[in-house]
């Protein structure tokens, strides 16, 4: 059966351990994307997963991947095989899901772009597991059992990373950073609604440069 190569591990690798923090980024309007991923960049994040939940992720992705060449630039919320394909085709460099199906893990092992596959329990994450995978996004983080559960599953999966997702806050950030098996935490905090209808992009800069040293 084919594993995950050493291509795609590497480049999860090197996604995840270029930031403790992935903002999961929604766009509602198409003209926001590039000013919001350039205020978080600007503020020292350079992963960005912008979701598929809006009409406007792909078109988002791929004007993100041109404006930010030096960013990390992964598509979320991918849950079928069509929007695999798709988010690859307009040049996501990763692909997020909030889940795993076996055709979603096995398309990956062939794709160019590597995935990072979602799991909340042992019996998913043994699913991966069987495939090669050892990094997951664990999702969703605080109501599968946050910290506990992912001091249980470090028993039986000592070498699976986790960039946890889900419920996590500037706040608790820091705790989820100081388990040995995550890398990286992700969350729509860096991105609030309300600033990003209101187009304030320093202040962007601000929640991101703030979230960071609150981890540092
Ligand atoms: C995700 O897809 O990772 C989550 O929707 C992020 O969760 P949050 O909005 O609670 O941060």
């Amino acid at each position: 059966m084919s594993q995950v190569s050493d291509f795609h591990r590497e480049r999860i690798r090197s996604v995840l351990s270029s930031s403790r923090l992935m903002p999961v980024i929604t766009i509602k309007h198409p003209e926001d994307a590039v000013p919001l991923c350039q205020a978080l960049f600007d503020g020292g994040i350079h992963v960005m997963e912008i979701t598929l939940r809006t009409e406007h992720g792909l078109k988002a992705i791929k004007e993100v991947r041109e404006a930010l060449p030096d960013a990390w630039v992964g598509a979320g919320t991918v849950t079928c095989l069509a929007q695999y394909r798709q988010a690859e085709a307009v040049g996501a460099q990763f692909i997020v899901t909030p889940g795993v199906t076996e055709a979603l893990l096995e398309f990956a092992l062939t794709s160019e772009a590597p995935l990072l596959p979602g799991v909340s329990t042992a019996s998913e994450l043994m699913l991966g597991y069987g495939l090669g995978y050892r990094e997951f996004k664990f999702f969703p983080a605080e109501v599968a059992g946050g910290i506990p559960a992912l001091r249980a599953l470090n028993g039986p999966f000592q070498d699976a990373i986790f960039c946890p997702t889900g419920g996590i806050h500037r706040d608790t950030a820091r705790d989820y950073l100081a388990l040995n098996n995550v890398q990286t935490v992700g969350g729509s905090w860096l991105t609030p609604a309300d600033v990003i209808a209101e187009k304030d992009w320093a202040k962007i800069s601000e929640i991101a440069r703030g979230s960071l040293s609150d981890i540092s």
